[in-house]
């Protein structure tokens, strides 16, 4: 199953074999898009056991996409995140990829259906660099996608949920056969948004530019590089801009929990200069060794078991 497989999942409560994890193929989430999930890493902590990289945000974010849906998720905040751990125990895992999903069952079929039954799952696998090792040493390669972000009052853009993601899935489908790594989602005034999976900073001038948080998906990742840009700083300015603020950067780079920080090199082949550049590549050693407990003022990020 291309590297998703582990021992153990929870799921609905209980831990089970991988192989028997399984729902009913009438499943209403399946059919509309129906699960409110996230996407978290655990890492090996300098004792030697895990620690998961601001679970707590991650599971308030779950709460908060659970909660848009108007989803009725019979675990809380505090019983989810000790399943993460359970499924790393259950794995003897301390590093992993952490997919929770709260979404609708079998049931009723029609757009309407509110009686369903809600199940709760947490998967978890090994997940290695999202963009690969070159992508990471020398920068990736962006498109700017054909395929623009959801109007908000189309899907509400701040819901981490399955259905949202097909938009994402276009463009980041487009981005690869056209040779490129990933996508750069413009929104529906043409101003840049975020990528298909992560969100998105550029420098020029010592400043740093990231577009708001108003109307794409709050990345957790977003918040710590914020975190590590002001506790060394270095000016950030949340601002709406355009594509070609990309084109004349100094630096360009990538974050998000899969993709962690990850450099750009070039924006619809116009190049940037050498990258990673140097605001890069401390964000990117600062939030390596935070989320490893080596960072004293971000181990409040670490969460334990
Ligand atoms: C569309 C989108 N933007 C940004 C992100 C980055 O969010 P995070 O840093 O919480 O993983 C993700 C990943 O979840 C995403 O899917």
């Amino acid at each position: 199953m291309a590297g998703i497989e582990s021992d153990f999942i929870w799921f609905d409560g209980k831990i089970v074999p991988f192989a028997d994890a399984k729902i009913h193929v009438m499943s209403h989430a399946l059919h509309y898009g129906i699960g409110a999930f996230e996407g978290i890493r655990s890492y090996t902590q300098p004792d030697g056991k895990s620690g998961i990289w601001r679970l707590d945000t991650h599971m308030r974010r779950l709460g908060d996409t659970v909660r848009m849906m108007r989803l009725t998720c019979p675990f809380d905040q505090a019983a989810l995140q000790k399943a993460c751990f359970e499924v790393l125990d259950a794995n003897h895992w301390t590093e992993a990829y952490i997919r929770p999903i709260v979404f609708t069952g079998a049931g009723e079929l029609g757009l309407g259906a509110r009686s369903n039954p809600v199940h709760t799952v947490v998967g978890a696998f090994k997940w290695g660099l999202y963009m690969g090792e070159e992508g990471m040493k020398r920068g990736i390669r962006l498109k700017t996608s054909t395929f623009v972000r959801h109007h908000p009052n189309a899907a509400l853009q701040r819901m981490k949920i399955s259905g949202n993601y097909v938009n994402n899935v276009l463009a980041r489908y487009e981005a690869i056969d056209d040779g490129f790594d990933e996508a750069v989602m413009l929104d529906h005034h043409g101003f840049v948004a975020e990528g298909t999976g992560e969100n998105l900073f550029y420098a020029r001038d010592g400043v740093v530019y990231t577009p708001s948080a108003m109307n794409i998906l709050p990345g957790v990742t977003r918040t710590t590089v914020l975190d590590i840009l002001r506790h060394e700083g270095i000016e950030v300015r949340e601002q709406t801009f355009a594509r070609d603020a990309l084109y004349t950067a100094d630096e360009v780079w990538l974050c998000g929990t899969a993709a962690e920080v990850t450099p750009v090199r070039e924006i619809d082949r116009r190049e940037l200069p050498p990258s990673p550049g140097p605001i890069t590549s401390r964000v990117i050693e600062t939030y390596a060794a935070g989320v490893r407990g080596n960072v004293s003022w971000l181990r409040d990020g670490v969460i334990r078991a």
